[in-house]
C-alpha cells in the first residue's frame, strides 16, 4: 500500500482498541523473568562456549604482532581469534569504524581479539594474558582544537542553509544575543549490554543479538562476514533499551559469529559495562554558536545557529542545527555545520540526534533573548510561532500545536507563579522555573507485516519490527485487534525476526506509526481475503466483536478463517506528503528546580511535559516513552559528560560508576499531558512519534530553571554545582 494521500476516515478511527490504555501485553513474560533476551537464550541441546573481547589499549596506530600462546594455555580455553587472523574485513554500510579485523587501529577499545573458553570466567581470565605490541600513531582527540580545522562535509549531510541576509539582519538588531554553548559526548548507557549468540549449522548463521534494526544489521553482518545475507538468520525479540546504541551491527556479534566458526560451537559473547562506552558508539559532543536578533515588540528578525562536532575520518555530523531551521519564524536565517576529524570512538545517533543537543542550546539562547527583551519566555515563543517552514515558506506544517503545548503547559503547571531570577526561596533552596519548547521530526520508513488468521479465531501479526522497551508488541496487537474486530486477547505477534517481513525497526521515532501502518496494510489485504473468500462485498464489510459482517450475513472470523486459515501481507510505502508538508512533533517542558544556596547542588522538584503528536496510540505505552525522555533528559541537563583524555584518546568514566545517568531519586514528579489532535498526512494511523519528542528540550528547561533559581546563566552542559557555586549568594 502506498501513503500518499492524507488519509479520510477508516477502522482505526473507531479507537475501541487502538488509543486505549492497555497494559503491555509483554509485560508479564518480562516481570516473570521469561522474556529471553540475547544472551540468555539457552537450548540445553546446546553445549555454549563463551567469549570475552580484548579491546585495542591505544586509540590511533597499527598492531605490530599480537602474543596468544599463554591465553591459548590457559585453563579451559578453546581458541583465540585475534583481528590479525582474520584479516582486513569490508565495514558494514551503516559503520564508521571498523569493528574487527586487520591491524588498524582507529579507536581505542576497538575488538581486536575474542578469547573463547567453556566457561565465561575462564574467557575473562585468559583475556588478561594476551599480549600486543603497538605502533601508536598521534590522534587527534580535543574537539576545541578540532573544530579549527573543521571543513564541510558533503552536501548530502545538508551542512548549510539560510534565508534572506542573516549578518545584515543580525547587525541591524535592536535586541540581540551571541552566545555560544557546548554539549559534551554522551553513552546511551541502556540496562541491557550489547550481546550474541552465534550458532553455524554448515553455512548458514544462527544469531540472536540486541538489534533495534534486523535488516540494516542483517546486511551489515552478511558484508562484514563476507556471507550471503539469505544465510543469516536474526532473532531479537526482546531488547533492553537501545537509545540508537543497537541500530548498527556492533562487535558483539562479529566476535560471536567468528569465535563460533572458530570452536565448531555456539558463541555467547556480551560486550562488558566498562568496554561498552569507548568500543560503541556515543552521542558526539558539539559546540554551537547561536546568535539573535529580534525587534523590541520581540519579534525575530535574525536568527543564525553554527555546530561543529567531530567524528571517525569518514564520519557524520551531529546535526544540531536542524531544529532552528524549522521551529521559529523569522525573514533572516543561517545554518551551517563543520565536521572535525577525531580519533575517538564513532559517534553515531543518540535518542533524538541532531534535535536532543541541538536545542539544549537553542533553547538557553531563546530563553536569554526573552530575559534580555523583559519578555515572558512562554510569549516570547508564542510571538514566533510559524505554521510554514520558515525556509521555504510555500511548505505548510501538515499540523503544528507548538503554542497549545506552550498554553496548556503554562496553565497546568502555575507558570504565572513563577518569579525573577533568585526571587524565591524555601530554606536554604533556591527555588526556579525553567521552560523550553520540544520539537523532533515525524519520519516515516517503508514498514512490512504478515497477518495470520487461523481456523481459531486468532489473528498472528508477524513483521521483523522491534520493541526496545517501548511498546511495539502492544500498539501493534491494538492496531490488528482495531482492523480485525478484536481484542487485543485474540491477536498474538511476534516480533524482531528475519524470517518476517522487513519493518520500519526502532530509531528515529519512526518505529510506532511507521510499523503500525504496515500492519494496517497487511490487514487491509486480510480483510480483502475474508471478504472475498464469503463473497462479500468489501465495501460494505464490517468487522467488529470477533464476527464479518456485510448485509444481514454475519460469519464468525474463526468459522471464515477455514482450517488453513487466511493470510494478508503488505508493505505500507510512503508518497511525498512529507515533502509538499513539513510533519514534525511539538511539545514543551516545564520544570522546577531547587538549588542548594551552600553547595550549589540542584535537585528537580517537578517536570511538565505536553506533547502535540498526533494520534496517540497507547497512552499507557506513550506516556512512559515521554517520562523516560524527561528522565534522560534530567541526566543530560545535570550529570552525563563522557570525560575525554585528550592526550590518550579515550572516555575515561566509562562506566555506569563514573558516567552518571538520573535514578528514581533524581526524578521527584513527573507528568506528561498529550494534545488531544491526530494529523492525516502522517500516515493512516494519523499518529507520530513521541520516544524522541519526549528528550527534546528538557535540558534546556532545566538549565532555564536553573537560571530563574540563581540568576547563573550556564552554557555548557552538564551544569554541575561547579559551575553554579562561584556566583550563589552568601549564605545568610
Ligand atoms: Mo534512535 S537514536 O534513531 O534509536
Amino acid at each position: 500500500m502506498k501513503f500518499d494521500k492524507p488519509a479520510t476516515t477508516n477502522p482505526i478511527d473507531q479507537m475501541k482498541v487502538v488509543g486505549q490504555p492497555i497494559h503491555r501485553i509483554d509485560g508479564e513474560l518480562k516481570t516473570t523473568g521469561r522474556a529471553m533476551y540475547a544472551y540468555e537464550w539457552n537450548d540445553a541441546k546446546q553445549a555454549y562456549a563463551y567469549g570475552y573481547p580484548v579491546g585495542a589499549a591505544i586509540a590511533k596506530g597499527r598492531i605490530r604482532s599480537m602474543d596468544v600462546s599463554a591465553a591459548k594455555k590457559a585453563p579451559g580455553v578453546l581458541a583465540v581469534v585475534t583481528t590479525l587472523d582474520v584479516g582486513q574485513r569490508e565495514k558494514g554500510k551503516f559503520n564508521t569504524a571498523k569493528l574487527f579485523g586487520g591491524d588498524e587501529v582507529q579507536h581505542y577499545h576497538q575488538a581486536i581479539a575474542v578469547v573463547v573458553a567453556e566457561t565465561f570466567e575462564q574467557a575473562r581470565a585468559a583475556a588478561d594474558l594476551v599480549k600486543v605490541d603497538y605502533a601508536e600513531e598521534k590522534g587527534v582527540y580535543d574537539l576545541k582544537e578540532a573544530m579549527k580545522s573543521a571543513v564541510k562535509p558533503d552536501e548530502k549531510q545538508e551542512p548549510d542553509s539560510g534565508l534572506g541576509n542573516f549578518d545584515g539582519a543580525f547587525a541591524a538588531a535592536s535586541v540581540s544575543i551571541d552566545e555560544t554553548y557546548t554539549t559534551p559526548d554522551q553513552s546511551h548507557a541502556m540496562m541491557e549490554p550489547h550481546a550474541s549468540i552465534a550458532a553455524w549449522n554448515g553455512d548458514e548463521l544462527t544469531v540472536w543479538s540486541s538489534s533495534q534494526m534486523i535488516d540494516w544489521w542483517r546486511s551489515d553482518l552478511a558484508t562484514t562476514l563476507g556471507v550471503d545475507k539469505e544465510k543469516i538468520h536474526l532473532m531479537s525479540p526482546f531488547i533492553g533499551g537501545g537509545f540508537g546504541g543497537k541500530l548498527f551491527l556492533r562487535a558483539d556479534a562479529v566476535l560471536a559469529a567468528f569465535a563460533a566458526r572458530e570452536t565448531k560451537r555456539p558463541v555467547k559473547v556480551a560486550l562488558p559495562r566498562p568496554f561498552i562506552m569507548n568500543n560503541t558508539t556515543h552521542r558526539p559532543a558539539t559546540i554551537q554558536r547561536i546568535r539573535i536578533g529580534a525587534d523590541r515588540d520581540g519579534k525575530i528578525t535574525a536568527i543564525g545557529h553554527e555546530s561543529w562536532s567531530g567524528d571517525q575520518p569518514g564520519g557524520q555530523l551531529e546535526t544540531a542545527v536542524n531544529q532552528t531551521r524549522l521551529l521559529y519564524a523569522g525573514a533572516n536565517r543561517m545554518t551551517a555545520m563543520r565536521l572535525a576529524t577525531l580519533n575517538l570512538p564513532e559517534g553515531n545517533a543518540m535518542r533524538a540526534p541532531g534535535e536532543a543537543p541541538g536545542l539544549m542550546a537553542l533553547e538557553i539562547a531563546i530563553d536569554e533573548m526573552a530575559e534580555k527583551l523583559g519578555m515572558d519566555p512562554v510569549q516570547f515563543r508564542i510571538v514566533n510561532d510559524t505554521q510554514v517552514d520558515p525556509e521555504k515558506p510555500e511548505r505548510p506544517y501538515s499540523h503544528r500545536d507548538l503554542m497549545g503545548c506552550l498554553k496548556t503547559g503554562a496553565d497546568r503547571f502555575g507558570w504565572s507563579g513563577r518569579g525573577r531570577p533568585g526571587a524565591r526561596r524555601d530554606g536554604n533552596w533556591l527555588i526556579g522555573m525553567g521552560v523550553a519548547a520540544a520539537f523532533r521530526n515525524n519520519m516515516v520508513l517503508p514498514s512490512g507485516a504478515r497477518v495470520r488468521l487461523g481456523s481459531d479465531g486468532v489473528v498472528t501479526v508477524e513483521t521483523d519490527m522491534t520493541d526496545i522497551g517501548t511498546g511495539s508488541y502492544t500498539i501493534i496487537a491494538q492496531t490488528a485487534a482495531e482492523m480485525m474486530g478484536l481484542g487485543v486477547d485474540k491477536v498474538a505477534v511476534l516480533l524482531g525476526d528475519s524470517r518476517f517481513p522487513v519493518s520500519a525497526g526502532s530509531g528515529g521515532q519512526f518505529g510506532a506509526n511507521s510499523s503500525t501502518s504496515g500492519v494496517y496494510a497487511a490487514c487491509v489485504k486480510l480483510r480483502e481475503a475474508v471478504a472475498q473468500k464469503l463473497g462479500f462485498n468489501s465495501q460494505d464489510v464490517v468487522f467488529e466483536d470477533g464476527k464479518v459482517r456485510s448485509g444481514n450475513r454475519s460469519v464468525p472470523l474463526a468459522e471464515a478463517a477455514g482450517p488453513e486459515g487466511l493470510v494478508g501481507e503488505d508493505t505500507m510505502e510512503w508518497g511525498d506528503l512529507d515533502k509538499t508538508h513539513q510533519q514534525s512533533t511539538f511539545g514543551a517542558h516545564f520544570v522546577e528546580v531547587g538549588v542548594d544556596v551552600a553547595t550549589g547542588e540542584s535537585r528537580i522538584r517537578r517536570m511538565l511535559a505536553v506533547c502535540a503528536a498526533g494520534r496517540i496510540l497507547n497512552p499507557i505505552t506513550a506516556r512512559s516513552q515521554v517520562i523516560g525522555a524527561m528522565t534522560m533528559g534530567a541526566g543530560g541537563a545535570l550529570s552525563e559528560e563522557l570525560a575525554v583524555d585528550t592526550r590518550r584518546g579515550f572516555f575515561v568514566n566509562h562506566d555506569l560508576a563514573g558516567y552518571e545517568v538520573p535514578v528514581h531519586a533524581d526524578i521527584p514528579h513527573q507528568e506528561v499531558i498529550f494534545m488531544d489532535e491526530t494529523d492525516p498526512m502522517s500516515s493512516p494511523m494519523k499518529a507520530k512519534g513521541v520516544g524522541e519528542l519526549g528528550l527534546c528540550g528538557v535540558s534546556a528547561a532545566i538549565a532555564n530553571a536553573i537560571f530563574n533559581a540563581t540568576g547563573i546563566r550556564v552554557r555548557h552542559y552538564p551544569v554541575t554545582l561547579d559551575k553554579l557555586i562561584g556566583g550563589l549568594p552568601d549564605v545568610a
